[in-house]
């Protein structure tokens, strides 16, 4: 269907000015006034919406009036010339209505709310929130590979059903093609009858096959669909969620910390620089300040403490925590709150964790109680990188893995990586619906992803 998207008609305006140009899109809005009509139709290409004026002198009522209708798809021919209200708008002269959209369409008002609009994910594209999210989710992405393009890495695709959890949490979902009412008298033979003949799952890590590849490789990501079975009910985690995850060798703790500030640094410049209208949008509508906020960020430096130091930091709060901060107990959402919006009021990398609450394949420091790895924090969303110098030592990593009560069969190939030209090497994991909550203040994942999976809710 031949057609000018709307955004082209705006961003080179001076090659069809007082031309007759083909738009298509959706009635967002409508009016009709004595001798004219207006609708506003959007095609998804910009957030700006194209003004079209109906005259209706020179337009029969049977053409224009079942266009009138918002959430209806039209083609419309007409004359795109310059306006003073809207910089531009479009005189029609045809109007084909390409479908029709009935009284119970559910988007009729300007402004809906963002719970109502949950409940019917399939149509929110359609408005202007979702429109401007999707729109900085695109870019984001494209950022996201250009940064890892431009440095060096290789894009590897690591798999999505696998055998082994990389964390150690217990979140797979299983992957099974057994009936639900398959007999087997042990979970041996329950698996032994499965399509792999073993237990599987849908990763929730790309990160040790990752490392495998970079091991090789030397500097690689991963960027794709990743799945926790986790309960938590909470305003930033989903069953699946999107993962990038570099990995890269010859790199100690504090290099990947200086790759992840870069890296962090250098997408959201290019989404400033790239979607100024969506983040215009989001600093009007949503967080107020937003686009001041991203540009300071770009410009000072990410804090750093470690972990024992913020456990003092915490402790010298006078804050009433409703989980009480001891040295070896994981941070709460609440404390990781109060480094970031409070003390630092900015994004802060935590280091040096306990190393009983972290993961078998960090790095052991020297101290014999913590471990090489770090959170990057920031306000309003809390941890959005998960970073780690990995243990390079074969000894090391397998008395880890035994205390972990890990079944070292099934990390054999891993444990190759440190048998053989074992290299020091760290990595991170972002996720990308928490850095886009960051970027465009939106307050809920369940808001970043087209259909969210979250606990009971598909
Ligand atoms: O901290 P995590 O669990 O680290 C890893 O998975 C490592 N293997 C990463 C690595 O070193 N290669 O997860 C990393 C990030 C978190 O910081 C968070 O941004 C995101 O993944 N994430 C989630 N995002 C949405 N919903 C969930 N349920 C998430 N769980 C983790
Ligand atoms: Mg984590």
């Amino acid at each position: 269907m031949k057609h000018i998207d709307i955004k082209t008609l705006f961003s080179q305006s001076a090659d069809f000015l007082q031309k007759s140009v083909t738009v298509c899109g959706w009635v967002r809005t409508w009016r009709d006034s004595k001798g004219v009509a207006f609708i506003e139709l959007n095609d998804g290409t910009t957030l700006k919406n194209l003004q079209l004026i109906i005259e209706k002198d020179n337009m029969q009522e049977s053409v224009y009036r079942p266009a009138l209708v918002v959430g209806a798809a039209l083609k419309v021919e007409g004359k795109f010339i310059p306006s003073e209200r809207n910089g531009y708008e479009m005189i029609p002269s045809e109007i084909a209505v390409l479908g029709s959209c009935p009284q119970d369409y559910p988007l009729q008002k300007k402004h809906h709310t963002l719970e109502f609009l949950r409940t019917i994910p399939h149509l929110r594209p359609r408005t202007k929130y979702f429109e401007a999210v999707f729109g900085v989710r695109n870019q984001l992405s494209f950022a996201i590979h250009t940064y890892f393009h431009k440095h060096g890495y290789k894009y590897v695709h690591t798999p999505i059903i696998t055998g082994s959890d990389c964390e150690g949490a217990g979140e797979m979902f299983r992957v099974t093609t057994q009936p639900w009412n398959a007999k087997a008298k042990t979970e041996e033979e329950y698996f032994a009858g499965d399509f792999f003949g073993t237990r599987t799952g849908l990763t929730v890590s790309g990160q040790l096959e990752g490392e495998m590849a970079a091991t090789g490789l030397g500097r690689i990501y991963t960027f794709g669909p990743t799945f926790r079975a986790e309960h938590s009910n909470t305003t930033r985690h989903a069953a699946e969620f999107w993962h990038i995850e570099p990995e890269v060798c010859f790199a100690d703790i504090d290099d990947i910390i200086e790759i992840a500030e870069d890296f962090i640094k250098s997408i959201i410049s290019d989404v400033l620089e790239n979607c100024p209208d969506e983040l215009a949008y989001f600093d009007e509508r949503v967080e107020k300040g937003l686009i001041e906020k991203l540009k300071k960020v770009i410009a000072s430096d990410f804090g750093k403490i470690t972990y024992t130091e913020a456990v003092e930091v915490l402790k010298k709060s006078g804050k009433e925590f409703k989980y009480p901060v001891e040295w070896g107990s994981d941070l709460q959402t609440e404390h990781e709150k109060y480094l970031t919006e409070e003390y630092f009021k900015k994004p802060v990398f935590v280091t040096d964790y306990p190393k009983d609450i972290k993961s078998f394949y960090m790095k052991q420091n020297a101290d014999g109680k913590t471990v090489a790895a770090t959170d990057l924090l920031v306000p309003g969303v809390g941890e959005i990188i998960g970073c780690s110098e990995r243990e390079a030592d074969y000894e090391k990593l397998k008395a880890a893995m035994l205390k972990k009560g890990m079944t070292l069969d099934a990390y054999n190939e891993y444990l190759d990586t440190r048998k053989y030209g074992s290299v020091p090497h760290s990595g991170f994991g972002l996720g990308l619906e928490r850095i886009l909550m960051y970027i465009t203040g939106v307050q809920n994942i369940r808001d970043t992803l087209l259909f969210p999976r979250t606990v009971g809710n598909l």
